[in-house]
């Protein structure tokens, strides 16, 4: 779209949110809401502009490259907002998105820029037909044309019943756009400078304004409080995973399946209940995420089987490996291909190599596997000495037998073999056995002994 400038706004107080934090980096699936106008911003238009709080380094980091980050010193209300827009504006038209309205999508907002446009219109206006205008600016009209919109607070009673809202939404004639706003007054309930104003004033200098409706309402809703954070949520919740079972991802149950907007997911691959799914997670193709398993921030593989309760933080897993059930990788852990991690297992900053399996009840930690190593059951890398950790390194095809502790900093060879029960405190060589062990006291017919002097009263309190 040619000389269009996108001005998002998102200075506001947000006093009905009650947090220490701007509104719009309260997340929506796991995006700040900031960043969903954002992405409809990047689809259209070359010059954006945030308008935001000022001193807000977070909001800044949060808009990325690209942006101009204009600040609004005082709240002095939408279109004052704007106005501190102006010199970072293009001559062309201003589209204008809020900052707290996250469920609109870049077709709708295509379609709005595309009617402006083609009705050579002063101002374009999104509106939206709802059940429960409450609270939301309405679109008042003469003979069918927008005349002007007023907000809840200040409308009467007959205002108030009229079912179209204001969305926030609007593209405007720039020239128009400027000299409407520099008459605008606050004289309303807030005592706030009104973008909505500016619309009122357009029309009455003579200006032509459209309006475009929303195809589902539910795309105009806002974010005010928590409690409209949570219905947005849930709202764009049902659409992710609906964008995902379109795309060949079998959800067996929706209602108890949290994916955030960020995650990817090959076709074919099933999720079972109670699944959450964040942080740019990538799920490659016909894999089986079990029931309760949390993924963050991990990248798995193709045909990857997570058994019930996996929790995955910042971590890698490749094609055909099989976890859990009740395993934790914890950050920076990689798991090879066709790997097996098994029941209460943590692995941290740890790699276990091609097809090595720790199937029960182990420590991995700041340790580098080979391929097909065994980890028994119950083994231990020691990686911490109460000051500073330590790493481990564990040749290919290594055998570490159960309930062994490894104490790092500590090399065992290829092939190498360490016997059940070692307290391994030395490198092994590859190739050869470590054993680490008390030798075995055995006494012959010691139970026999023991009982008969139980029994007996005068042997009793003696000791062998
Ligand atoms: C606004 C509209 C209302 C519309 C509704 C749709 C006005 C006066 N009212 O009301 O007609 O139905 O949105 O959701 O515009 N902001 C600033 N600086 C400010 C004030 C606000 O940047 O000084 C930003 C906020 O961060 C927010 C947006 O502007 O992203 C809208 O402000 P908000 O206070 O939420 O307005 P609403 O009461 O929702
Ligand atoms: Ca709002």
């Amino acid at each position: 779209m040619d000389d269009l400038t996108v001005v998002v706004l998102a200075a506001g107080e947000g006093k009905r949110m009650r947090s220490r934090q701007p509104k719009v980096l309260h997340e929506l699936c796991g995006r700040p809401l900031i960043a969903y106008p954002l992405r409809i911003a990047r689809t259209l238009a070359d010059t954006i502009i945030v308008v935001a709080p000022p001193d807000q380094e977070a909001l800044r980091a949060a808009a990325g490259d690209g942006v101009t980050v204009v600040e609004q010193r005082e709240r002095l209300g939408t279109g004052h907002a704007v106005l501190q827009a102006r010199d970072a504006c293009g001559a062309g038209a201003i589209l204008v998105l809020p900052g707290d309205v996250p469920l609109l999508s870049v077709e709708t907002i295509d379609r709005l820029v595309k009617h402006h446009a083609a009705r050579g219109a002063a101002a374009t206006i999104l509106t939206a037909v709802v059940d429960r205008p409450q609270g939301y600016g309405r679109v008042l009209r003469q003979g069918g044309r927008v005349i002007r919109i007023v907000e809840d607070r200040d409308a009467t009673d007959d205002e108030k019943k009229v079912a179209e809202i204001n969305t926030s939404v609007y593209c405007f004639d720039a020239r128009r756009l400027w000299t409407a706003l520099a008459e605008v007054r606050p004289n309303n309930d807030q005592g706030e400078y009104y973008l909505t104003d500016a619309i009122g004033l357009i029309a009455r200098a003579g200006g032509r304004i459209e309006a475009v409706a929303v195809e589902d309402p539910v795309d105009a809703l806002g974010v005010n409080d928590r409690k409209q954070l949570a219905t947005l949520a849930a709202v764009q919740r049902a659409r992710i995973l609906e964008r995902h079972m379109l795309g060949g991802v079998t959800i067996l149950d929706p209602a108890t399946t949290y994916i955030d907007d960020t995650v990817t997911i090959g076709t074919d691959t099933v999720i079972h209940p109670n699944v959450i799914i964040d942080v740019a997670s990538e799920i490659g193709g016909d894999c089986v995420i079990g029931a309760g398993c949390q993924i963050r921030a991990t990248r798995i593989a193709d045909r990857v089987r997570l058994l019930p309760y996996c929790v995955l933080t910042e971590s890698v897993v490749d094609d055909d490996a099989q976890l859990g059930p009740f395993c934790h990788l914890r950050p920076k852990s990689h798991v090879g291909a066709k790997a097996k991690v098994g029941n209460f297992v943590e692995l941290k900053k740890s790699r276990l190599g091609r097809g090595s399996k720790a199937p029960h009840l182990a420590y991995i930690g700041d340790a580098t596997v080979g391929d097909g190593v065994n980890i028994g059951a119950g083994v231990i890398f020691v990686n911490y000495d109460g000051v500073a950790k330590y790493e481990t390194r564990v040749g290919d095809r290594a055998f570490v037998g159960s309930n062994s502790s490894v104490v790092a900093p500590i090399t065992i060879g290829d092939d190498a073999f360490v016997a059940a029960g070692s307290v391994i405190t030395k490198d092994v060589p590859s190739g050869a056995l470590a054993v680490e062990r008390s030798p075995q006291v055995m006494k012959e017919g010691w139970v026999a002994r023991r009982r008969a002097r139980q029994t007996s009263p005068t042997q009793k309190k003696k000791e062998d």
